[in-house]
């Protein structure tokens, strides 16, 4: 339908340089991509530290903020935004909680990952976050409007 085109909604994900370097890509995307979510945007880059500080400034208050953004450009990190219904909060149930040992079974952190600060993905946490980390990450130009064949099985 193509009403439903117009409302769909778009999230960030990323995976960071540990899931990166561990060789998750490709398990990672494809449970986004069995999910029946489409990936609009994808590239690989090392963010530099100042732009690590402003993907997490709301947490710039926090002990571990020094760190964290130093683990963040430490390495290639993989970029999307991914696009579907309900993907911003199905998305973070894919990821699973912040802390690997309190993630559900079968979610990416909980099945992939063992320490918060390793913790292998970012995914934002709602709307105006979403479109805060799009704005940042990617310019208009590198997301992709299509659409996909097997769209029409699943909505
Ligand atoms: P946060 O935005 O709270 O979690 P999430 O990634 O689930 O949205 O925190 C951002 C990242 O900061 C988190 O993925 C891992 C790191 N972090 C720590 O290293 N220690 C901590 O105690 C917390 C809360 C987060």
């Amino acid at each position: 339908q193509e009403a439903h085109a117009a409302q769909m909604e778009r999230t960030f994900i990323a995976i960071k340089p540990d899931g990166v370097q561990r060789g998750l890509i490709s398990e990672i995307v494809s449970r986004f991509e069995r999910k029946g979510f489409k990936l609009v945007g994808i590239k690989i880059i090392v963010p530099p530290k100042d732009f690590a500080q402003k993907h997490y400034h709301d947490l710039k208050d926090r002990p571990f903020f020094n760190g964290l953004c130093n683990f963040l450009s430490s390495g290639p990190v993989l970029a999307m935004v991914w696009e579907g219904e309900g993907v911003i909060r199905y998305g973070r149930k894919l990821i699973g909680s912040t802390d690997p040992q309190n993630s559900e079974p079968g979610s990416i952190r909980a099945d992939l990952a063992v320490v918060v600060g390793r913790n292998i993905i970012h995914g934002s946490d709602g709307l105006e976050t979403a479109k805060d980390e799009i704005k940042l990450w990617f310019k208009p130009e590198e997301l992709v409007n299509y659409t996909s064949n097997a769209e029409k099985w699943i909505y």
